[in-house]
């Protein structure tokens, strides 16, 4: 930036992001934040953080709190007559500790690698049917939309099945799933968590039951594992047991299935990369964390001063609220060369879309597996793969992806 150059006011850039065409192409405006510097400070109210290093070090912090029920209070007046948040904040993603540290413990042993690396058959069984449907729909000659047929299906596909969900229910989660991610964009007006609300009352019914009948008649699912769990040891209330099965659904399918288009539109646009993920199996995990980094499906975490603190040099009074634009963070030209570039040969890349610290993503390994799977068989498949059309994102950048994608087999 030249002197003679001002900078855009980050209140204002952050205003031009929330819009549909800043949802679009938001990295122009992460790199007008950036210019601010790795750490903006407006006026000591909020805090905008573009820098690596520093999104890195607030997700480990233990003072920078995640939007539980006690700080949702301080930023959202009037959400708790809202189903949405109410279920949110009985997750273990919206929660801290202790409550954080109990769910987590309940949870996490079943999302071990070892675990993921049991479902490995599943996945690929998953994986083989669903790229069998997209290639009966594109023999038909149309345009297909891979979100609907591919990404989304595959993604449900997998959590269902081991949470247990019968798979002619899956189709009927994905417009709540979406309304529910929603949900946790910057809320302007409260109108904005009605389809939210609605769906996860209707989640809410449906996994009351599917615990009922798991306790009633176990099955070899995670659900019936987890029902058997909380009944013997009584950690977890019923009601904290469904949130947790509704976060693991919506968080299981959503950001996988943006991921996964993300990963196919990244492969047609650049052939030569697209060539080496179809012919080379060595390619697929440098090209799923290059996805990861490059067009992340997370782009915004928020957090929260639990006191008075120092940030990098910044004073930050407790209550206060930190953005930490973490998709401005994967493109830090401090911690990478050429950051504007799509390289999935890119040695040592360290993306911030699974977080990191108490809330890193419980199910990383598994939306790595699932990725690394499908996306390289369905090329194989489809050699002719081709765009039939402009891709376009949803109104959305906390969780941010294609709402479309159309595709053509050539
Ligand atoms: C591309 C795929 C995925 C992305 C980009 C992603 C991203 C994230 C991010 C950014 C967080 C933490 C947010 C924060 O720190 O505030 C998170 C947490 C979480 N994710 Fe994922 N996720 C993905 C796939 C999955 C899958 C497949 C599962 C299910 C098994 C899952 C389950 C969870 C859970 C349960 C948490 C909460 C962890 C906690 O609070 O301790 N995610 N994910």
């Amino acid at each position: 930036m030249s002197p003679t150059e001002t900078l855009a006011d980050p209140v204002d850039v952050m205003g031009r992001l929330l819009s549909f065409e800043g949802k679009q192409n938001p990295y122009p405006l992460y790199e007008q934040m950036r210019a601010h510097g790795p750490v903006v400070d407006v006026g000591g109210a909020h805090l905008f953080v573009t820098g690596h290093a520093e999104c890195a070090r607030a997700l480990r912090e233990p003072d920078l709190l995640s939007t539980d029920a006690a700080v949702q209070d301080g930023k959202l007046p009037g959400w708790r007559e809202h189903a949405s948040w109410v279920w949110l904040t009985r997750n273990m993603l919206f929660s801290n500790d202790p409550d954080h540290e109990r769910y987590r413990r309940f949870f996490a042993s079943a999302f071990s690698a070892r675990s993921v690396e049991t479902w490995r058959p599943m996945v690929e069984r998953r994986a083989a049917d669903t790229v069998e449907h997209v290639a009966r729909l594109a023999a038909e000659g149309g345009p297909v939309d891979l979100v609907a047929e591919f990404s989304f299906r595959m993604a449900v596909g997998v959590i269902g099945e081991l949470l247990g969900i019968p798979d002619e229910d899956h189709a009927a989660f994905r417009s709540g799933v979406g309304d529910i991610t929603m949900t946790l964009e910057p809320i302007r007006d409260m109108g904005q968590l009605t389809a939210g609300d609605a769906a996860m009352e209707r989640f809410a019914v449906y996994f009351h039951d599917l615990v009922a009948r798991r306790r009633a008649q176990p099955a070899n699912d995670l659900t019936s594992a987890f029902v058997k769990a909380r009944d013997a040891a009584g950690e977890l209330s019923e009601t904290e047991l469904v949130a947790n099965l509704m976060l693991l659904l919506v968080a299981a399918t959503e950001a996988p299935q943006d991921l996964l288009s993300n990963m196919v539109r990244l492969a047609l646009e650049h052939p030569g990369e697209g060539e080496r993920l179809r012919t080379d199996e060595k390619a697929a995990a440098g090209f799923v964390d290059e996805t990861l980094r490059f067009e992340p499906a997370a782009q915004i975490l928020n957090r929260v001063a639990a006191r008075d603190l120092e940030f990098f040099g910044v004073k930050v009074a407790k209550g206060v609220p930190l953005t930490l634009l973490i998709a401005a963070g994967n493109r830090d030209p401090r911690r990478f060369g050429d950051p504007g570039v799509f390289d999935p040969a890119r040695a040592d890349n360290s993306p911030l879309t699974f977080s990191g610290g108490a809330h890193f993503c419980l199910g990383a390994a598994l939306a790595r597996m699932s990725a690394e799977t499908v996306v390289p068989l369905l090329l194989r498949r489809l050699p002719g793969l081709r765009l039939a059309g402009p891709a376009t994102f949803r109104d959305q950048i906390v969780q941010r992806g294609h709402g479309r994608l159309l595709v053509t087999a050539g």
